[in-house]
């Protein structure tokens, strides 16, 4: 068998994030531009590519797949490729799972549970449907609302994604925080990166979390768990409140030197670092020569792992520390 995947830093890659499609029904103001142009269908894989390429990580040693886009569930016959991976879950797999905006979560929550996924990420940056409007630029809360009650009742654990916006949600955290304990549902507070051009201006928005901390001190108790999902979130008890509050520091404190991911886009595109643009492409190796094709470029990629990001936000940065959006990584 081929070796276990270890950067030249001796992280271990056990943690994929698959991009399943750049396409996305929203167009979050942090994630997005208003106006975007996807990737003609025939330069993506197709799912039975993604399947197989997911073997082989898997035989390599990755024991956590995370599906996510765009938004995953807007690609067809999804379920497909859900069911395809999940059947290696408590079989060289710990984990399969996703990160979705919700919207069509009503539609395929039972699916996602009878093909193993137990656990699910949703983005959502605000409870008021206006604000919701407002952050998504044209999303609909409610259907969201649904598919969470859907996930809930098929099983689902559910963690909240927000992303702390200042001058946006700053002020619906608490609210967000307790609407979480109320549902059974955990929270992750997030930086926004910056990531690509959106037309938004990042440095205006951008929240630090420490200062969120800092308020949320305030009304509840925070106490520092050992709990760990695989993720950057690191956690927090809430006093009383029986849900677990994750951060997500990119700009306020470093979580690189443990950094156990890898990517790959919708084209086939490895990247080992969000934050930088290297890359390697196996979607023509694999094409023209099959899994063995792709095996040392998988090796190529391991030595791009950077030691870190340089994501910076302020009035001397630039808005956008690389060109690619987080639509296209998958975050
Ligand atoms: P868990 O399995 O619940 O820990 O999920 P996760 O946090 O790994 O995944 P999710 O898709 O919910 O991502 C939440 C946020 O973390 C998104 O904004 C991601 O972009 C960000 N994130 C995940 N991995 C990395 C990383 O390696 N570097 C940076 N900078 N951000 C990351
Ligand atoms: N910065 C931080 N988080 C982002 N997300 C999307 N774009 C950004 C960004 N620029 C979040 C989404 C989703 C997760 C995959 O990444 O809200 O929850
Ligand atoms: Fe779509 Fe997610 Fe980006 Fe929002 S953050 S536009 S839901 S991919």
């Amino acid at each position: 068998p081929r070796a276990a995947l270890i950067d030249a830093l001796g992280r271990r890659i056990s943690y994929l994030r698959i991009s399943v499609t750049d396409r996305c029904d929203l167009r979050c103001r942090y994630c997005m531009a208003d106006r975007m142009t996807f990737l003609p269908r025939d330069q993506v894989l197709t799912l039975e590519e993604i399947a197989l390429l997911a073997d082989l990580f898997i035989a390599r040693g990755v024991r956590k797949i995370r599906l996510t886009g765009g938004e995953p569930l807007v690609r067809r016959d999804i379920i497909d490729l859900v069911r395809r991976i999940g059947r290696h879950v408590g079989h060289g797999l710990d984990e399969l799972t996703l990160t979705t905006n919700g919207t069509r979560l009503a539609e395929h929550a039972n699916a996602l549970f009878d093909a193993g996924i137990r656990r699910i990420n949703v983005s959502l940056d605000s409870l008021d449907p206006d604000g919701f409007a407002y952050v998504t630029r044209r999303g609909n809360i409610q259907p969201v609302m649904d598919g969470l009650a859907a996930a809930r009742a098929a099983g689902l654990s559910v963690k909240i994604n927000m992303v702390a916006l200042k001058g946006v949600n700053d002020d619906e955290i608490l609210p967000m925080l307790r609407w979480c304990s109320n549902q059974g549902f955990d929270l992750s507070l997030i930086e926004t990166m910056p990531l690509g051009e959106t037309g938004e201006d990042r440095t205006d928005h951008y929240l630090p979390l420490t200062a969120v901390v800092d308020q949320l001190r305030q009304h509840v108790e925070l106490s520092s768990i050992a709990y760990r999902t695989g993720g950057p979130s690191r956690y927090f008890a809430v006093e009383g409140m029986g849900v677990r509050l994750g951060l997500i520091t990119p700009l306020t404190n470093n979580f690189c030197s443990d950094c156990n991911r890898m990517r790959m886009t919708c084209e086939g595109k490895i990247f080992m670092c969000l934050g930088h643009d290297d890359h390697v492409d196996l979607k023509s190796a694999f094409r023209e020569g099959g899994l063995a094709a792709v095996q040392p470029l998988i090796d190529r990629a391991l030595r791009l792992k950077p030691e870190r990001h340089d994501f910076r936000i302020g009035a001397d940065a630039p808005s956008a520390t690389v060109q690619r959006h987080m639509s296209v990584t998958g975050g």
